[in-house]
C-alpha cells in the first residue's frame, strides 16, 4: 500500500490546493489524523498516524482509491505541504497509468440509466479478470461490468484493458450486493458470479442470497439469468436453496461441465481435482419500480452538543443498521467529521459526515440510492438535527 513515513507533521494545518491536490479538511480523532483531500476531482481521506517516534501517513480505509498512482501523488504532495522530512516511502510512481474513464464512481448508475441503453453483462467479484477479459473480446460490442473489491484486482483489469485495447469493460470498486441495487431495472442479460468466497462461518458475508437475487431480477432483463460457478457444494446448494425462496425462478444446474474460459481460482481448483458446479438461476421478473435518483442532502450546522450526544451503539431498526462510530474534530473546533457505518445489517455501508459551519454533507459521496440507505439516511437526519427535520 502506498506510504511514506515522515518526521512530523506541521502544527496548524488548514485546507490549501498545491497542483492536483486539495486538502478539503483536517480532522484529529484519538489516535490518528485524517486529512480529507481531494485529488483531480477523487475525494478521499489519508490517514497520519504517529508510530515509534514517526508519523505514517497512508491511504485511509474506506475511502481508498483504487488508482495507486494517484493515491501516491497525493500522499507525496499532502507530505510536501504539511509534513517535516521523508524519512521511506514507497512513492515511485509506476510506469503505466491506468486509464481511469472506466473505472466508475460508486453512484454511477444512479445518475446515468442510460448506460444500460444496449446490451450489458455484469461480473461479480472478476478477480484475476480472466473471464471478464475473455468476455468483452468475445463480445466487443457489449458493456461489461466488473464490480470488485480487491484493489489489486481493480488496477490489473484496468492495466490489462489499456494494454489490450478493450474499451467495453467498465469497472466499480464497490460492494457489488449494493451496487447491483442501483442498476436500471429490466438491463442485464448476464449476472456472473464465479467462485464466490464460500465464507463458511459467517454466511451473511456472502455474495448470493435470496435479497441479491431478488435485486438481480429487478436487473435482469426477460431470460436474463445469474450464473453461478463454484467448487463448494455447500455454497452451490445454499444459493440453490435462496434462488428456490424466490416467489418463482428456474434453474439449470450442471457439474464438471467444461467452461468456455477457464478462470484462475477455478483452474486452482481443477488441479486440485475438485468438482466443479455451475448453475443459472433464472428468477421471476420483479416489475416492482423504484426512484434511481435521491437527494441525500443533509442539512446546516449542527450542534456540538448533538455531536456529542450521538449514541455510543449501533442500532437496528427494521433491518436497517445505524452505527455513528467515532467524531473527529477539526484544530479550530468549529467543524467536525463523524463516520458512519449505516443500510442493511446484513452488508453495511461507510462513509463519513462533514459537519462544516455552514452545511453537513456525506463524504467522499452520498449513500447509494438503495432502500436500506434511504431508511438509514432518514435515522441520521433524525439523529443529528432532532426529529422534526
Ligand atoms: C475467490 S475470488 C474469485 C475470482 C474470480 N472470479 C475467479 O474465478 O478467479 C472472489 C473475488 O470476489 C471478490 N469479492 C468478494 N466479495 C465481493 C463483493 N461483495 N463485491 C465485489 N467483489 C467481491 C473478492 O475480492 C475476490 O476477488
Amino acid at each position: 500500500m502506498p506510504h511514506a513515513f515522515v518526521s512530523s507533521i506541521n502544527k496548524n494545518i488548514k485546507p490549501f490546493s498545491d497542483g492536483d491536490l486539495t486538502l478539503i479538511g483536517f480532522f484529529d480523532a484519538r489516535k490518528y489524523s485524517l486529512a480529507f483531500v481531494q485529488m483531480r476531482g477523487l475525494k478521499f481521506a489519508l490517514t497520519i498516524k504517529q508510530k515509534e517516534g514517526r508519523f505514517l501517513v497512508k491511504p485511509e480505509k474506506i475511502t481508498r482509491p483504487s488508482d495507486l498512482n494517484l493515491t501516491k501523488e497525493a500522499i507525496a504532495l499532502f507530505c510536501k505541504n504539511c509534513c517535516g522530512e521523508i524519512l521511506s516511502s514507497n512513492l515511485a510512481l509506476k510506469k503505466i497509468k491506468p486509464k481511469s474513464p472506466k473505472l466508475l464512481d460508486p453512484l454511477y448508475f444512479c445518475k446515468h440509466p442510460e448506460f444500460f441503453d444496449g446490451e450489458v453483462s455484469v461480473e461479480v467479484g472478476f478477480g484475476s479478470g480472466r473471464h471478464l477479459l475473455y468476455r468483452a473480446k468475445e463480445s466487443p460490442n457489449k458493456k461489461f461490468v466488473g464490480i470488485e473489491i480487491h484493489k489489486p484486482s481493480i488496477e490489473q483489469v484496468l492495466r490489462q484493458c489499456q494494454l489490450q485495447g478493450i474499451d467495453n469493460i467498465y469497472v466499480m470498486d464497490f460492494d457489488a450486493r449494493l451496487i447491483m441495487e442501483t442498476v436500471k431495472p429490466d438491463s442485464l442479460s448476464e449476472v456472473f458470479v464465479h467462485f464466490p468466497v464460500p465464507w463458511p462461518d459467517s454466511p451473511t458475508r456472502r455474495v448470493i442470497s435470496e435479497s441479491f437475487l431478488a435485486v438481480c431480477s429487478r436487473a435482469l432483463k426477460d431470460g436474463g439469468y445469474v450464473e453461478l460457478r463454484s467448487d463448494d457444494r455447500d455454497y452451490f446448494e445454499y444459493a440453490f436453496s435462496s434462488a428456490m425462496s424466490l416467489p418463482k425462478t428456474k434453474v439449470d444446474s450442471t457439474k464438471n461441465e467444461p467452461a468456455e474460459i477457464v478462470s484462475k481460482y477455478e483452474d486452482r481448483w481443477l488441479r486440485k481435482g475438485k468438482d466443479i458446479f455451475e448453475m443459472r438461476i433464472y428468477p421471476q421478473k420483479e416489475s416492482k419500480s423504484r426512484p434511481m435518483r435521491e437527494s441525500f442532502e443533509l442539512g446546516g450546522e449542527i450542534s456540538v452538543l448533538r455531536l456529542n450526544s450521538l449514541p455510543k451503539e449501533g442500532m437496528v431498526q427494521e433491518g436497517v443498521l445505524v452505527s455513528f462510530e467515532e467524531v473527529l474534530a477539526a484544530k479550530d473546533g468549529k467543524s467536525f467529521a463523524v463516520k458512519v457505518t449505516f443500510g442493511d445489517v446484513a452488508r453495511p455501508d461507510r462513509r463519513y459526515i462533514v459537519c462544516g459551519k455552514e452545511e453537513a454533507y456525506y463524504y467522499p459521496f452520498a449513500p447509494l440510492c438503495v432502500e436500506a440507505g434511504r431508511k438509514a439516511h432518514k435515522i441520521i437526519k433524525e439523529y443529528l438535527y432532532g426529529k422534526n427535520s
